[in-house]
């Protein structure tokens, strides 16, 4: 696969005189693909059934002849403000019960089905339209699902679906009532017209009831999805595909990726360091106009799972964003080393946001790859560079890693419900075993919870995984020569109830979880020999040796058939500590590398990524501050 480079546009910003220009200057520029359509519906039909195509079909024509492919973005991410006039209903509902108004965007209820039939339409009405436009490569349904809190709504359409959903799922209300367990403070129902959305009680919801609102209300995310692409799936054959964002867990992305051809993502590392993620104000310090070192790569690595090996990053950041608390703009050499990296993690493309900054409403402070006054932003120089150095890269081929990660989003909806203590996590959680590896120089794969990867693997880590079955436990230990469960591995049924197995309930691996305490931040619990665990602890019982152990002797890290149990959340130190163990374990050669160098290894090539502001020697070389360094077998030893 040769990576290409894109970027997304909005011909309705601009008069149309400029096109043509802004055509030929995406061209030269090294770009091939550019994404258009997605907030443009008020101009698509600005009165119900007021169809005005003619702009698009012209700005289809004009960047499709200068030689560039065409994403096509369904609207439905912008509802125009007559739909709210015909749907007054449509709106989600926060959960303090007030729906969330008009002028933004994202602002309409996955359940609502006169919504969704519009969706329908406008998509149908364009899959016909352009379906067979031979510049019209591919198609991307609605924009950033679950982005500014939308996936749940707490609306009336919400709620009968919920009780469809839920009638559906249990049959009877006898079985609900003894799934939830709602013989517990008297909440048991005679009917499933009872039940409300879990939003407003007095104290917190039935920790069950909770978590099938977040299932039901991912499954209506995928629902939604889908009711876009069996309508576009009648009038074209080219890929379809949707923009995530990063770090939104609260749907499952795999179930969604089911129903699309390519998953890809917008990719914001600065702002993404300083708005959401959790880091010591040095390491904000040290990165903040570079992004975190791994949180890119964790996200490629997770959406090239999601799309099933193909993925793209759709909105590349080109400078500073308008979003984030303090929007510092990246240092040169930055905007290339994201997109290299991206390639390397396996981008079929890469794609910058946007080609113009914009000079009004909400966007207006954030940067493009031109300003306002249509003058080269500093990103431009580096998107040449790019494409001439991917021309001269050629294919870029994957391979599957030796390590793999189990992401499970419904074990994030199961913590975030009962987290038992403010510093437990489980993106976090993931976060930092990932970070821990690409440390040691790993190249990491992700695998959903409920499938078997084709290859094997040295090493999986399965951290927080809610719920085990003996299935799951086969095919992990079937597939790789050692697995890691825990903290809270196997915790709960998929009702949130303790399994009667006991906790992790691993047949192959006597080991129970006695008692679990959480901890505040500025306390852990030291590991003997160093590291420490904190925020999650557990006091684990049973005949599995002990590899590592608690200051007070206790066990931290059991093992037995296969399998190691971790006794809780470790810190850094401490996952660095269990990889290490781990690699001499599963037969993995490990590359320590310097602090804010990353390695990503693909079928005969070795990126090294240097996040750093100044320059790092490995094996002899030097690479500089902000910089890529690409070793094919020839050229170099690169361990
Ligand atoms: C994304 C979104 C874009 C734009 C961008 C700004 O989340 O998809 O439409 O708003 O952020 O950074």
């Amino acid at each position: 696969m040769k990576p290409e480079l894109g970027v997304c546009y909005y011909p309705e910003h601009w008069p149309e005189e400029m096109w043509v220009k802004d055509a030929a200057k995406m061209v030269q520029s090294g770009l091939t693909w550019v994404r258009m359509g997605e907030f443009g519906w008020s101009r698509m039909e600005p009165a119900p059934g007021d169809l005005q195509f003619g702009w698009l079909d012209r700005a289809v024509e004009t960047l499709g002849k200068a030689g560039l492919k065409v994403v096509m973005g369904t609207p439905t991410a912008t509802p125009p403000r007559w739909m709210l006039d015909k749907h007054p209903d449509m709106l989600a509902v926060d959960a303090q019960g007030n729906p969330r108004k008009f002028g933004s965007r994202r602002h309409y209820c996955f359940s609502h089905h006169g919504y969704i039939e519009e969706c329908a339409r406008i998509a149908g009405i364009m899959g016909e339209r352009y379906g067979q436009n031979p510049h019209v490569a591919a198609w991307q349904i609605d924009n950033e699902y679950g982005c500014h809190d939308t996936t749940i709504s707490y609306s009336a359409a919400a709620l009968n679906a919920f009780r469809r959903w839920l009638a559906d799922h249990y049959g009877t209300i006898e079985a609900l009532n003894f799934a939830w367990g709602n013989v517990f403070w008297s909440m048991e129902y005679s009917s499933f017209e009872q039940i409300e959305l879990p939003n407003l009680t007095v104290t917190e919801p039935n920790p069950a009831h909770a978590l099938a609102f977040k299932r039901f209300s991912s499954d209506q995310v995928a629902a939604f999805n889908k009711a876009q692409c069996d309508v576009l799936r009648k009038f074209t054959k080219a890929p379809l595909l949707h923009n995530y964002m990063g770090r939104v867990l609260d749907f499952d992305h795999y179930k969604v990726g089911e129903d699309l051809d390519i998953a890809t993502w917008d990719s914001y590392p600065i702002g993404f360091l300083s708005d959401r993620l959790e880091a010591h104000s040095e390491h904000k310090t040290v990165y903040l106009q570079q992004g975190d070192p791994d949180m890119q790569a964790f996200h490629h690595d997770l959406y090239r799972s999601v799309g099933r090996g193909r993925w793209w990053v759709m909105e590349q950041q080109p400078g500073p964003v308008n979003w984030a608390p303090y929007n510092p703009a990246p240092l040169p050499g930055m905007v290339r080393l994201w997109s290299l990296e991206a390639v390397a993690h396996g981008a079929e493309v890469v794609s910058y946001f946007r080609w113009r900054q914009a000079p009004m409403a909400q966007e207006q402070m954030h940067a493009g790859l031109l300003t306002p006054y249509n003058r080269a932003a500093p990103a431009l120089s580096e998107v040449r560079q790019t494409a001439d150095e991917l021309a001269e890269l050629g294919e870029v081929e994957q391979k599957q890693a030796q390590v793999a990660i189990v992401l499970d989003y419904a074990s994030n909806w199961a913590w975030e419900t009962q987290p038992q203590g403010g510093g437990f996590d489980y993106f976090q959680l993931v976060f930092s075993a990932y970070r821990s590896l690409r440390k040691a120089g790993l190249s990491v794969d992700f695998i959903p919870p409920d499938i078997t990867p084709h290859g094997a693997y040295n090493l999986i880590l399965a951290p927080g995984l809610a719920t085990l079955n003996d299935e799951l436990v086969k095919r992990l230990t079937s597939v790789c020569n050692l697995g890691i469960l825990g903290p809270r591995t196997g915790a709960i049924t998929k009702d949130f109830q303790i399994p009667d197995r006991g906790r992790p309930g691993v047949d192959c691996l006597d080991c129970q979880v006695e008692l679990v305490e959480t901890l505040p931040p500025n306390i852990s619990r030291a590991v003997q020999g160093g590291g420490a665990m904190q925020h999650w602890v557990e006091r684990l019982s049973g005949s599995a040796r002990d590899l590592l152990c608690f200051e007070d002797g206790t066990s931290a890290l059991k093992e037995g058939g296969g399998l190691w149990y971790l006794a809780g959340n470790p810190d850094d130190a401490l996952w660095d500590r269990v990889i290490n163990l781990a690699a001499q374990n599963s037969g993995l050669t490990l590359h320590q590398m310097p602090e804010g160098l990353r390695r990503r290894e693909t079928s005969d090539t070795v990126f090294l990524t240097n996040y750093n502001a100044h320059p790092v020697e490995w094996h002899g070389q030097i690479i500089n501050g902000c910089d890529v360094a690409i070793i094919k077998p020839e050229s170099h030893d690169p361990a």
